[in-house]
């Protein structure tokens, strides 16, 4: 497999390209592209850790050579939040970088599994769909949000609270990845038991989670280490369902909710990227409120993405 990381000079990118320099199987190629001029220098930094993986490292304004035969192409180009933002304030900047990254990977890898991390993930994700559209070359199947660090959030908070593992935690999260529209089915947590008022303390803590970091950084970014973890761990699910493994990971993707065009829940891989969509089964009272409660901020966002193509 052939995995492009765009991006990859940033906080999240460097971190997640040394996850998949150490964790892609033996024979993986990776492909490093970023603007910035280190970016090369930060491939061959790599190349020195003993692994079977193969590294290239892209700089300049094309992102083309970096995307030649990629499988998966991951995108965490663009700003990350500062206090006082909310991930809708990246939008300006981020959405054209997202929508000149997506034209080039319709022109050069077509058939690739997308990933974005690039915030507002509600509203870039539309973007990309839609430029995909434009260019005739549209799989909803291969187009995810990348979402996974608000399930790792919510597996460690869990774990903590509990005095439990969090290996063992598992849990879908559904909705998007902004605010109130991130939604842990706490509720379905088999053998873990809340009061009312600790689901509601821990929904919130796991919907503001992101905020918790930007406010620690002060002023130095949002998640990149845990950010560089989760989109590892989601890259490494699409290569296992690649060779034929059974995995479920959420995701925000396109097609498969009587709520919105785009929604986070529970996605079963397979080789060509989504092989099905699955229920995210029975909710509770206060989750289905929740839903109700996100479904506006939703759609504004998704439609946001749909007119600014
Ligand atoms: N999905 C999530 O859960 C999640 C979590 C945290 C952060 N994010 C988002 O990920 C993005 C990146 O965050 P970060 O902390 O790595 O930021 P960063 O500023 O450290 O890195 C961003 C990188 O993008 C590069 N870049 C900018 N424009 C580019 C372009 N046109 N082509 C290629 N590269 C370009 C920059 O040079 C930089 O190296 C932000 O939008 C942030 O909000 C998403």
């Amino acid at each position: 497999m052939k995995v492009a990381v765009l991006g990859a000079a940033g906080g999240i990118g460097q971190a997640l390209s040394l996850l998949l320099k150490t964790q892609l199987p033996a024979g993986s190629e990776l492909s490093l592209y970023d603007i910035a001029p280190v970016t090369p220098g930060v491939a061959v930094d790599l190349s020195h850790i003993p692994t079977q993986v193969a590294i290239k490292g892209f700089a300049g304004e094309d992102p083309s050579p970096a995307l030649e035969g990629a499988d998966i192409v991951l995108i965490s180009a663009g700003v990350a939040r500062k206090p006082g933002m909310d991930r809708s304030d990246l939008f300006n900047i981020n959405a054209g970088i997202v929508k000149n990254l997506i034209e080039k990977v319709a022109v050069t890898c077509p058939k690739a599994c997308i990933g974005i991390i690039t915030n507002p993930v509600n509203t870039t994700v539309p973007i990309a769909a839609e430029v995909l559209k434009k260019a005739g070359v549209y799989d909803p199947a291969k187009l995810f949000g990348v979402t996974t660090l608000d399930v790792i959030r919510s597996e460690t908070f869990i774990a903590e609270a509990k005095g439990l593992n969090p290996a063992d935690i598992n849990l879908n999260v559904i909705g998007g990845h902004s605010g109130v529209t991130i939604l842990p089915l706490l509720s379905q947590l088999d053998g873990i038991s809340f009061t009312d008022e600790e689901i509601a303390a821990m929904t919130t803590r796991i919907q503001n989670a992101g905020t918790e970091v930007v406010e620690a950084k002060a002023g130095g970014g949002s998640a990149t280490l845990s950010m560089g973890q989760a989109a590892a761990r989601f890259c490494l699910s699409l290569v296992k369902a690649a060779q034929g493994e059974d995995v479920i990971e959420c995701a925000y993707v396109d097609g498969g909710s009587e709520h919105a065009k785009f929604f986070a829940q529970p996605v079963r891989l397979g080789p060509q990227g989504v092989a099905e969509i699955l229920p995210y089964g029975e909710i509770s009272a206060f989750e289905k409120a929740a839903i109700d409660g996100m479904l506006d901020t939703l759609h504004g966002d998704i439609d946001k993405g749909v007119e600014f193509v």
